[in-house]
């Protein structure tokens, strides 16, 4: 295997960095021409560590950009009632414009019940049934951040996506079936595949693009990537690296990263590739949700 030339890396973090400061400059602009600052609440139950790192990022970064950042860390006991009560709280507020409920929520919790407590038009995550649902029959809902990043490195990278086979391994609502919908969107000829999918390789061997979103540590083959594609890995997967040193580990994506991007024309790494641009737009679909909300085109700014 040869080293990996640094252009067919697509740097996530660099991009995110861009999109964050177009982000920066349309709070600015709404702050001037409308006395608007968009507002985001992140709500988050319990001590799951790897949640609160998350919450902590996306906190700190709608701070950065300018928008009212307002953060509810609720007790692990919280009840299902009194979390419903918080959002129908926030669904209120006139000063907040998106709500995230982070998920994970503790077993005792209904999660769906609650997303679809959240009111669609704040729903910055766009895992309500209405944005799925709109999303679904090409309306204008809120779209899921991690597909709508992925599917903005692609479009930067490839341009035109018309007629190009796209394969997204793992049909999860929040990534797999959004993603699909967006290639499909975009004039992709997509294939969702699963763990029950027959000859998963070939399947993969045919594809122009590749969406990994399985959430098991390098499953997707190096050897399976057809002689340049393009492939996102939305994996983060923690494993064991005793060759780092004892008890050490080390993050890895659901595709053999060296392998892969042999093959590859492009390829995102893991960490620093489809990671950084959810949060960007998560604070992208704020933005979009606090100019809906008070009659702004986005498109406009
Ligand atoms: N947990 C892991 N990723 C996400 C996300 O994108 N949104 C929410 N709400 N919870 C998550």
């Amino acid at each position: 295997m040869t080293s990996i030339p640094q252009d067919k890396i697509i740097d996530g973090k660099a991009f995110a960095a861009k999109v964050r400061e177009g982000v920066a400059a349309d709070v600015t602009k709404l702050k001037a021409s409308h006395g608007l600052t968009p507002g985001l609440a992140v709500v988050i139950v319990g001590e799951d560590p790897a949640s609160q790192v998350y919450v902590r990022n996306k906190v700190k970064q709608t701070a950065e950009v300018g928008m009212l950042s307002v953060h509810h860390e609720l007790p692990a006991d919280t009840t299902q009632e009194a979390l419903v009560a918080k959002v129908r709280e926030l669904n209120a507020d006139p000063a907040i414009h998106g709500i995230l409920v982070q998920l994970p929520l503790p077993k005792h919790i209904d999660e769906a019940a609650v997303i679809e407590t959240i009111v669609p038009e704040k729903d910055v995550d766009g895992f309500h049934v209405v944005n799925s649902g709109l999303l679904a029959t090409g309306g204008k809902g809120m779209v899921p951040c991690t597909p709508l990043g992925c599917l903005m490195m692609l479009k930067d990278r490839l341009g035109d996506l018309s007629g190009k086979k796209a394969i997204v391994v793992g049909r999860s609502n929040i990534v797999g079936k959004p993603m699909a919908q967006l290639l499909l969107d975009a004039n992709c000829t997509v294939t969702i595949a699963h763990s029950r999918t027959a000859n998963l390789a070939d399947e993969v061997r045919a594809a122009d693009i590749v969406v990994a979103a399985v959430g098991r540590p390098e499953m997707v083959k190096g050897d399976w990537i057809k002689e340049g594609a393009t492939v996102i890995d939305v994996g983060i997967n923690r494993i064991d690296a005793p060759e780092l040193g004892e008890g050490k580990s080390r993050l890895v994506g659901d595709v053999e990263f060296a392998a892969a991007a042999d093959r590859a024309s492009a390829i995102t790494p893991v960490p620093g590739g489809v990671g950084p641009m959810t949060i960007a737009c998560l604070l992208k679909n704020t933005v979009t949700a606090a100019c809906r909300q008070n009659g702004i085109d986005p498109e406009s700014l």
